[in-house]
């Protein structure tokens, strides 16, 4: 017998939809500011804290690439990454799909191969040392040009061997996938999956469009997608999965309460939701806290909770066997009686 709490808290899960530079938690970026003789313009923890209000997507990317200004080495790089794995780990997470970000640190003349030998080795010791297994997903900041993405993909392919897919995040409106579908294109005869950012402050169009331009296996966040009854059904019958985000909506105001957040909507509908944490340095939780909250707002099942976990591993990018026997662990662990 157990909680909902401590089952939702145990329940073998993946996470696909996490941005790494969003993982850094204030006292570890003010850590890293120190040893790099980096100034950071709040005076203490407390005071950054007090910064994480935001109104808007475009609030918090201003607030979160002035914070990967503190990353220099390849050890901050991995500092930031073990730090998240460890987090992870305790939070039963077996597999996680990790977005970076390369053009917020190249942009500041940081080497591309800095960025990925920090993270990389960090995600090797998760592996050896946490029995956790992951995927790296290489974004496209979507508010520069073309070119600026070209180059970045060029860059990638050196470290084909460590990169699964590419992703496109970055200020959506007045950004369409359409923007990058030559890149895409490039992209996936390069032999790389592509997922993007679509609908979280974008219309619905612009997750048309990344179905359709950019070829996604999945989309990020997807919210208005609900404002389509066509493309739902689209998006039913493609089986295309959607990395939900409950905190991150409230945080950035995409929903304005948790208890109108259209995930039970979205489940109802039959679509294929994953629950995710985006950036859990800045909207206050992991992956954990974010079943959490949207399993109280909603008032979700069990059988929901096992449903998200299972679609969790169905959703990711691993190979047919491995999904199975994740999704058999979940099975497993299901039986376990709530009281
Ligand atoms: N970069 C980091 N988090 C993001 C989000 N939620 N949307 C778009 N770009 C991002
Ligand atoms: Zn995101």
């Amino acid at each position: 017998m157990t909680t909902l709490e401590d089952f939702i808290k145990g329940i073998p899960k993946a996470e696909l939809h996490l941005h790494i530079e969003g993982t850094l938690e204030p006292e570890l970026m003010f850590k890293i500011a120190r040893r790099n003789n980096i100034e950071i313009k709040y005076r203490s923890v407390e005071e950054l804290k007090k910064a994480y209000d935001f109104n808007n997507l475009q609030d918090f990317l201003d607030i979160y690439y002035e914070g990967t200004g503190v990353l220099i080495e390849e050890q901050d790089y991995y500092d930031m990454t073990w730090a998240y794995l460890e987090k992870a780990h305790s939070q039963n997470v077996l597999h996680a799909e990790i977005f970076f970000d390369p053009q917020a640190h190249t942009d500041r003349g940081i080497e591309f191969q800095t960025v990925v030998k920090g993270i990389h080795n960090a995600l090797q010791d998760g592996q050896n040392k946490l029995g956790i297994s992951t995927k790296l997903i290489m974004c496209f900041l979507r508010h520069l040009d073309e070119e600026a993405a070209m180059k970045t993909l060029e860059q990638a392919l050196n470290h084909k061997d460590l990169i699964t897919a590419v992703g496109l995040d970055s200020s959506e409106v007045g950004n369409p996938p359409s923007k990058f579908q030559r890149v895409f294109e490039r992209a996936g005869e390069e032999g790389f999956l592509t997922v993007a950012h679509a609908g979280e402050e974008g219309p619905a169009e612009y997750v048309w469009e990344a179905l359709d331009l950019l070829k996604v296996s999945r989309v990020d966040h997807g919210n208005h997608s609900l404002d389509d009854e066509k493309l739902v059904q689209e998006l039913v019958s493609r089986k295309m999965p959607l990395t939900v985000c409950p905190l991150s909506n409230l945080k950035l105001k995409v929903v304005n309460d948790l208890n109108n957040h259209p995930l039970r909507k979205m489940l109802e509908k039959g679509l294929l939701i994953t629950i995710n944490s985006d950036d859990p340095a800045y909207f206050g939780g992991y992956v954990n806290e974010n079943y959490l909250a949207i399993s109280d707002a909603l008032d979700l099942s069990k059988e929901e909770i096992v449903k998200l976990a299972r679609n969790s591993f169905t959703a990711s990018f691993l190979i047919e066997k491995t999904k199975q026997q994740m999704i058999e662990k979940v099975d497993k662990y299901s039986h376990m009686q709530i009281g």
